[in-house]
């Protein structure tokens, strides 16, 4: 791995706090970060460098899995970090910054490799690669590269004008966008699950699949983003991204080979084949709602128009439900559905592979009937795989139920999504960050979707906390003769 300096602008951010931070001393206590390193944290607050030091002792205390045992490790974690307040809309301030950079490269004789992490707010991405662009910042002898997190844009035209500024400063494989789903370890699995296992991709079909169901569900409301989420809503907090993201990973093809040009080449492909939705049409495939009052874990908690910051008549929705179809041979009459709220009954985010029951009349004259072979994939917050299977319980005379074959090791002290997508950037493996060309195509087949919420032209289900969702969104799989599955 080579020597590198990490410029991370809103080092004193809530980010950087919770999970930039600890990823990077964990990754530090696994050796997984280079050798010679050199982290220049930049922020608006007047730190020295030894309030920064603070700082971030705090927030692994606070945060991180393994906490620092003793000083000396922290210390030499710590060697190396300075900090530099900046203005990020003052192009001065980046010539200072340019120069503490130099000096520490000269000082540790780390060759020009400078990573930019922008842990800012999103309208400040587009002014702080300009100057890193501008100020010479960028202009390196060896690599340089780009990461940032969503949002990338509010639509579809906005994230194209953003992409063309960035690429103004950055090539698109100099830019490593975060999608913190790509980084969860079962995510990443999905890969070796559906490739390295020929009898399970020989079932990765629409002979044996009879669909796939997507859900990533939350007990938490709005918390105290209102000012963000009532502009964003669920379809642009979480289905342009992580869950097109999730789908991608679910259906895409087996890849010519396991490297990242590959396999983004293949989930470019399945977003190439979405059906695209026709606005009018956006109400007879997604069901959208907003929560109302109700109890979670016996706690009382209010609706969503309740919470504070939120508009009293706010039309957000903060669950969606969606019916998509993949248009390949290998999915074709493969429904897809995704779904994801806030202020439900449970946290879970999952991935239910449906099979086709071609043995239910099988048992007809044993009054019996096998129930779908299921694929539970556990994302969060446990991970697992489990098969649900049918068999005969020698204690209930021999009657035909499901058995669950759960398949999840150890998953003690994994690494979290941050340190993964951390250590992979630090490496240039770009597989599990999202191209450019996935986000289009995602904010693409989200247009439609996001003018006919707009324009209203769905009904905005209701829902009580701590239920499963509007009853629309039961519905729906109701039309093709197919549930929810793991719900109450
Ligand atoms: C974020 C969304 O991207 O993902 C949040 O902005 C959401 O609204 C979060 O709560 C969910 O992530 P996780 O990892 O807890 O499932």
């Amino acid at each position: 791995m080579e020597s590198m300096t990490f410029v991370l602008f809103g080092a004193t951010g809530d980010l950087a706090k919770r999970k930039i931070f600890p990823a990077l001393y964990n990754l530090f206590s696994d050796d997984k970060l280079p050798p010679v390193y050199s982290v220049v944290g930049i922020g608006r607050k007047e730190f020295t460098d030894v309030e920064f030091k603070t700082f971030i002792e705090q927030s692994l205390q606070t945060f991180s899995r393994r906490k620092p045992e003793d000083n000396s490790k922290l210390e030499s974690f710590l060697r190396t970090f300075r900090y530099c307040r900046l203005d990020v809309t003052e192009k001065e301030g980046y010539q200072s910054l340019l120069k503490k950079i130099q000096e520490r490269e000269q000082e540790f004789g780390i060759p020009e490799n400078r990573m930019f992490y922008l842990s800012v707010a999103p309208e400040f991405f587009d002014v702080i690669a300009l100057n890193i662009k501008e100020s010479g910042l960028g202009a390196t002898k060896g690599w340089k590269r780009l990461i940032i997190e969503k949002p990338f844009g509010h639509d579809l035209k906005s994230a194209q004008d953003l992409n063309n500024k960035l690429s103004q400063a950055f090539e698109e494989n100099e830019i490593y966008r975060i999608d913190h789903y790509l980084g969860k370890p079962m995510v990443q699995n999905l890969e070796a699950l559906g490739f390295a296992n020929p009898v399970l991709r020989t079932l990765w079909n629409n002979q044996h699949i009879a669909n796939v169901q997507i859900t990533a569900s939350e007990t938490v409301g709005v918390e105290e983003r209102a000012s963000y989420y009532d502009h964003a809503g669920a379809i642009r907090d979480m289905v342009q991204n992580h869950m097109l993201q999730m789908l991608m990973m679910t259906a895409m093809h087996l890849p010519k080979q396991i490297t990242a040009q590959d396999i983004r080449h293949e989930k470019r492909k399945v977003m190439e084949s979405l059906r695209p939705l026709q606005k009018a049409d956006v109400g007879n495939h997604v069901v959208r709602g907003q929560y109302g009052p109700g109890k979670i874990n016996d706690y009382t908690v209010i609706g969503y128009r309740e919470e504070p910051g939120v508009d009293v008549s706010s039309m957000t929705d903060t669950f969606v439900a969606a019916r998509l179809w993949i248009d390949d041979p290998s999915w074709e009459g493969v429904p897809f559905y995704i779904r994801t709220g806030k202020r439900m009954r449970e946290k879970s985010t999952r991935i239910v592979i449906e099979f086709k029951n071609t043995v239910k009349d099988l048992y007809i004259a044993q009054n019996e009937s096998p129930v779908p072979n299921l694929l539970i994939i556990q994302v969060n917050p446990h991970e697992g795989v489990s098969l649900q299977l049918n068999r005969k319980n020698p204690l209930k005379s021999g009657h035909i139920e499901p058995v669950t074959v759960d398949f999840t090791s150890n998953t003690k002290d994994v690494p979290e999504a941050y340190e993964l997508l951390l250590f992979d950037a630090v490496r240039g493996d770009s597989t599990f960050f999202a191209h450019w060309k996935e986000v289009e195509l995602s904010w693409k087949w989200v247009q439609p979707v996001l003018e006919a919420f707009e324009e209203n032209l769905l009904p905005l289900h209701q829902y009580p906390a701590g239920s499963d969702g509007p009853e629309a969104s039961r519905q729906l799989l109701e039309e093709d003769g197919f549930q929810w599955w793991l719900d109450k």
